[in-house]
């Protein structure tokens, strides 16, 4: 398994999902009637997919590679880097969830920090995933060592066995599937892509 093109591919997955959460904002901002099941779905997709699925192989498997390997690119993982971008990440998740607790309490003020939290979040993921691609995955390919590069493969080939087993993969594609079909196919014909990132 080429776990750098794994990791990619699940990039590409989560920037799907952004698009469909940018869209869900939009009729919230316009007034549109708040499904908060979908809002659920899309956290669900980050906690569960983008978070304990990809970056916890990231973290676990890769980061600590090249930060024992490449000492030059360690100032980038730490100091303002990737770890502390994915902590970041974390905390407005944690947030969005108090704000949809407030929207289902029928606080209206709510709605603009869900809007407001996934805006943030949106643009801070955007950046860290072509950091990750044009730096990081690029170091890693670049300059680990063959052995270790093995290593992380065969670490993300085990990882990625157990979560087919319980249908991980699977369950979070539907998911993001059945998102893109409500929320991007009706704006298909009126926008013709403008709501692309
Ligand atoms: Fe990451
Ligand atoms: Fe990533």
């Amino acid at each position: 398994m080429d776990g750098i093109s794994l990791l990619i591919e699940e990039h590409s997955n989560i920037q799907r999902m952004l698009k469909v959460i940018k869209i869900a904002c939009l009729g919230l901002a316009k007034g549109a009637e708040v499904n908060l099941y979908d809002f659920d779905e899309m956290i669900d997709f980050i906690v569960n997919y983008e978070n304990r699925h990809h970056q916890y192989k990231e973290e676990k498997f890769l980061f600590k590679k090249i930060l024992n390997e490449i000492e030059f690119t360690g100032d980038g993982l730490n100091k303002n880097g990737v770890f502390n971008e994915h902590e970041l990440g974390r905390k407005y998740i944690e947030k969005l969830q108090v704000a949809l607790s407030k929207v289902r309490n029928g606080d209206d003020y709510g709605k603009i920090e869900v809007i407001s939290t996934f805006m943030l979040y949106i643009k801070l993921i955007s950046k860290h995933v072509s950091k990750e691609e044009n730096s990081i995955y690029f170091f890693a390919n670049q300059k680990l060592p063959k052995e270790i590069l093995d290593k992380f493969n065969d670490e993300c080939y085990y990882f990625e066995k157990e979560a087919i087993i319980v249908g991980l993969q699977y369950k979070y594609i539907k998911v993001l599937e059945v998102l893109e079909k409500k929320y991007l196919k009706p704006l298909e014909k009126v926008v013709d892509n403008e709501y692309i990132i």
